[in-house]
């Protein structure tokens, strides 16, 4: 039980990422505020976790706004005590080529993948700087690294690495780490538009992954079950791609540039 006696909040903890980090994070023993804007989502992931024996609370919160998230956490400190684990996970990336992305989507986009981070992080640090101690992880995406389309979400995403490496720094003097985990892409309902016009679509995103498959959930969980414990106790400021080796590199890229070179895959 890693997180005995912790209190956990997860954004967007009502479905895909959020819903499986809420539940490890309980069954590691954290108390866990699951905090979405979908409320009836949010009470489905508590109320699995009280089914579990874990203790957890839903809280409807838009983490674009401040009042609100203000709210969340006074809950969560009313029910559990003050928040020691902060998971970013809450975002939205809206397809649409650039020429046509509106103002509204762009702005719609950054706020809840950007500025919900920042709203969440100066709301629960606070109570971290008092206590000395505190976690913020940011879920990312190999988009805030390398290009991957979603322009406004992606920008919005290399903003996430900034605000990760300026929190690490201004806060660890005050014994709160921050990191960011960079995904690459997971099977979640985040996809299922997609996966409507492109029932292929996983397959074909597959042959560009080193390791030969997408990323489940539980692939990030593990890494993010690691970055929040005090097994990481050292490590503040970090950006972990969990990606199946995507941003290593392209293999066929490299075959191509190699004339000649032999075609090494399976
Ligand atoms: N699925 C992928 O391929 C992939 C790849 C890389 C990174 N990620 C990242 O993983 C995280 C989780 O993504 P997912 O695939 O589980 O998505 P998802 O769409 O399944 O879940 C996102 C959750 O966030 C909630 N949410 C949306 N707007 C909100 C708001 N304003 N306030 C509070 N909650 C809000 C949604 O209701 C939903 O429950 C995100 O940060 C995403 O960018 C996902």
């Amino acid at each position: 039980m890693r997180f005995q006696g912790r209190v956990a909040v997860i954004t967007g903890g009502g479905s895909g990422l959020g819903r499986v980090l809420a539940r490890r994070f309980a069954a590691e023993g954290a108390s866990v505020i699951v905090a979405d804007v979908v409320g009836h989502s949010a009470t489905a992931v508590a109320d699995e976790i009280s089914e579990a024996g874990g203790r957890s609370l839903a809280h409807t919160t838009d983490v674009t706004d401040s009042s609100g998230v203000e709210a969340m956490v006074e809950t969560a400190r009313e029910a559990f005590g003050p928040v020691q684990i902060l998971v970013n996970n809450a975002a939205r990336a809206t397809d649409a080529d650039f020429l046509d992305l509106s103002e509204e989507t762009w702005e719609e986009d950054v706020a809840i993948t950007l500025k919900g981070p920042f709203l969440c992080s100066q709301a629960v640090l606070a109570d971290m700087t008092e206590n000395r101690s505190g976690v913020i992880l940011n879920i990312a995406s190999v988009n805030a690294l390398t290009y991957f389309g979603n322009e406004a979400y992606s920008a919005a995403k290399a903003g996430i690495l900034s605000l990760t490496r300026s929190l690490a720094v201004r806060y660890g003097p005050f014994g709160v780490r921050v990191n960011a985990i960079a995904p690459g892409t997971l099977r979640t309902p985040a996809w299922e538009q997609r996966r409507q016009k492109d029932p292929e679509v996983f397959e074909r995103v597959s042959k560009w992954y080193p390791l030969g498959r997408i990323g489940e959930p539980e692939d990030v969980a593990g890494a993010a079950l690691f970055l929040a414990s005090d097994e990481a106790a050292w490590i503040s400021g970090a950006v972990l791609p969990v990606d199946g080796g995507l941003t290593a590199g392209n293999l066929q890229m490299a075959q191509e540039i190699v004339i000649g070179s032999e075609d090494h895959t399976p």
